[in-house]
């Protein structure tokens, strides 16, 4: 997956005749998995049509202030717009505009759109040789770079002009592989490697049966998605669940019992920066677990239980460096409970569900979730969908990380 998955781009394209080169540019981020939006400036339209671009783009391509044809009256929103986007690329980015962008100007919709944007803002510039190395657009580049904007540089070759030299934009692949490969760098988890237990685990009483629980797992597997996302290398050992892996890149070991995630979560444990333990681990197996069916020979039939190893603990025990964080379900003296099984554990910190809440816990898309660390705070969250819940505490994972 790319890490432009899910992520909304605003191209905006100025007059330039590589502007033709956009609407691969937009099929290139749709295939990523992003969301596009275009604006143009007025002159662009010359160049490339906005219908092309909105029908690549899926979405309506806007140049002007006011909603052309019936809406007369009614403004187009450039700040919603500059808002709205998580990345931003002008390209092709003309002299033109590069000074009209380093100077405030905002004489058009992209220039405006521009100056609301608080996303990260790339700028691919093409122009004829002479215009790229004149030093006023030498000036545009470089303060446009001292406001943390960030350039992707022209290539040299045959220009508009007929003459040979810098000035063409980079070809829409490279915008991408540049664009992609800046934001992995940037990622928070980049170079991290992540350990997440998940889902319920089942104790086998002969060939058939078993001891389990209602773990659907989907907290572990949200949560390993959005370390993945987050650029880290992920292992996710899971108990038995009907998800599928998140990312083909996550190293997805399935097991069934505590005794098989013991083995995996220890194995693994010492060479990786954060552990996190989402799994519902049955704290009791039969002591003997049947080779054959067992039969219904008798009226009463008693299942002796030994204690499974205490997976989280005996992580906490060997912790060096690692981040390392459980997980409580209580049903009563939640916050008391979470305290000790953090201190016990040794925790850096419990995520804290209570069955109590609505909407929380077992088999629900969402969670509510309090966090508790080893300073005594507690911080309070609201009930979310998992998915959201997930990126809460690799937050604060990433806080503790950069402390
Ligand atoms: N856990 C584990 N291995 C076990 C039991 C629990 O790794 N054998 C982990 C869970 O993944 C969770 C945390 O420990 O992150 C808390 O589990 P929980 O069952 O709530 O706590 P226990 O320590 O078993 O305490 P109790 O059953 O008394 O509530």
């Amino acid at each position: 997956m790319s890490v432009l998955s899910g992520k909304k781009i605003l191209l905006g394209v100025t007059a330039g005749i590589a502007a033709y080169k956009t609407a691969f540019l937009v099929r290139l981020f749709i295939k990523a998995g992003a969301q596009v939006k275009v604006v143009m400036t007025p002159a662009a339209r010359e160049f490339v049509t906005p219908l092309t671009l909105s029908t690549l783009s899926k979405n309506e391509v806007i140049s002007s202030f006011t909603k052309e044809e019936d809406h007369k009256n009614q403004w187009n929103n450039h700040v919603d717009l500059g808002l709205w986007a998580d990345l931003m690329l002008v390209a092709p980015a003309t002299a033109n505009t590069l000074s009209k962008m380093a100077t405030g100007n905002s004489d058009n919709f992209l220039l405006a759109t521009y100056l609301s944007a608080k996303c990260p803002v790339y700028f691919a510039p093409a122009m004829d040789l002479d215009m790229y190395r004149h030093p006023s657009t030498k000036e545009s580049f470089e303060k446009l770079i001292s406001f943390g904007n960030v350039m992707i540089p022209a290539t040299s070759g045959e220009l508009a002009s007929g003459l040979s030299g810098e000035g063409r934009m980079a070809e829409p692949e490279d915008i991408l592989n540049f664009i992609e490969a800046h934001l992995a760098e940037s990622l928070p988890l980049r170079n991290k490697r992540v350990l997440i237990t998940a889902g319920p685990t089942y104790e086998p009483i002969d060939p058939v049966r078993f001891i389990g629980n209602h773990s659907s797992g989907k907290m572990g597997y949200e949560l390993a998605a959005a370390a993945h996302a987050a650029g880290a290398r992920v292992i996710l050992i899971s108990g038995p669940t009907h998800l599928p892996n998140p990312h083909k890149d996550i190293h997805l070991i399935r097991v069934q019992s505590a005794r098989e995630m013991f083995v995996a979560a220890t194995k693994y444990f010492p060479s990786v920066d954060i552990a996190i333990a989402s799994a519902a681990v049955s704290d009791y197996r039969p002591r003997i677990s049947a080779a054959q069916k067992i039969k219904k020979t008798s009226e009463v039939m008693e299942l002796e239980l030994v204690k499974n190893p205490d997976i989280l603990a005996t992580l906490g025990s060997g912790k060096k460096d690692q981040v390392l964080v459980g997980f409580a379900l209580e049903t009563e003296n939640e916050e008391e409970n979470a305290a000790s099984k953090l201190e016990r554990k040794n925790l850096d910190f419990i995520v804290l569900n209570s069955l109590n809440d609505k909407g929380a816990g077992f088999k629900t898309e969402t969670n509510k979730i309090k966090i508790l660390f080893r300073n005594g705070t507690l911080k309070k969250f609201d009930l979310k969908p998992k998915e959201e819940v997930a990126r809460d505490i690799l937050n604060e994972i990433i806080e503790l990380i950069n402390e």
